[in-house]
């Protein structure tokens, strides 16, 4: 079974998507550590992000992939695992860029999809329901308002980062948000069969309790 889950950054996908796969006992995939893994790899080359035609050469010599290891994929660049060194908003910025283009798309689609023959499946990102698993048996969309969204980012960020300013990360969440929702590829959208979640006044663990339900109760109809 594939369970989908998608939505803007801040909707709460991550922590309730790795906890639901956990008690499901499904692998987990974060879509969106792909997109940064190709990002940091993008940035490590110096390669010029806005010129696609040098990106699409440049992908065909990246050694970048998803391995399933203890209920989850890591993404390992040349064998690496890249978690150290994605979970910033400069690599967040150039992973949305660089998800605008059609050859960058087109070479996750295929990490992403060998991802789901492996087994039951959790997958997180913006178009796992519409583009990457269209037959998934359950879909999520979650969203939140814009304002708390960005409280949610500013407290996972800030810590890292003492002098970020509340204001500065709406900013950039809007922007991003814009640049993923308006995209002429995968654009961020609900698949008509996902079930829509607003978490704006939802805590994590209501969250969790309303997604398990439903696929407990989809699972049983399968
Ligand atoms: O979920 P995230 O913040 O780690 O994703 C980083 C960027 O990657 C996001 O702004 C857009 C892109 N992305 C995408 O286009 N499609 C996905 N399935 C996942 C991420």
């Amino acid at each position: 079974m594939v369970v989908t889950i998608d939505g803007p950054s801040g909707a709460g996908k991550s922590t309730v998507s790795r906890k639901l796969a956990l008690l499901l006992g499904f692998a987990f995939l974060d879509t969106g550590a792909l997109y940064r893994g190709l990002a940091l790899a993008a940035q490590w080359a110096g390669l010029d992000a806005s010129d696609e035609t040098s990106v699409a050469a440049w992908l065909e010599g990246l050694d970048l992939m998803a391995r399933p290891q203890d209920g989850r994929f890591l993404v390992l660049l040349e064998g690496r695992d890249v978690e150290p060194f994605i979970r910033n908003e400069q690599i967040a910025g150039l992973a949305s860029r660089l998800s605008t283009q059609a050859a960058v798309r087109g070479h996750l689609l295929s990490l992403q999809r060998q991802a789901g023959v492996l087994g039951d499946l959790v997958a997180e990102g913006r178009d796992m329901g519409t583009v990457v698993f269209p037959r998934a048996e359950a879909k999520f969309f979650l969203n939140a308002s814009p304002a708390e969204r960005a409280r949610r980012r500013f407290r996972e960020l800030g810590a890292q980062q003492p002098g970020l300013i509340l204001e500065d990360v709406l900013a950039d969440l809007n922007q991003r948000d814009q640049r993923d929702a308006s995209r002429a590829l995968s654009p961020l959208r609900p698949a008509a069969d996902a079930t829509l979640v607003d978490t704006t006044l939802l805590d994590q663990a209501q969250v969790l309790a309303l997604l398990l339900e439903k696929v407990r109760a989809l699972a049983g109809r399968a």
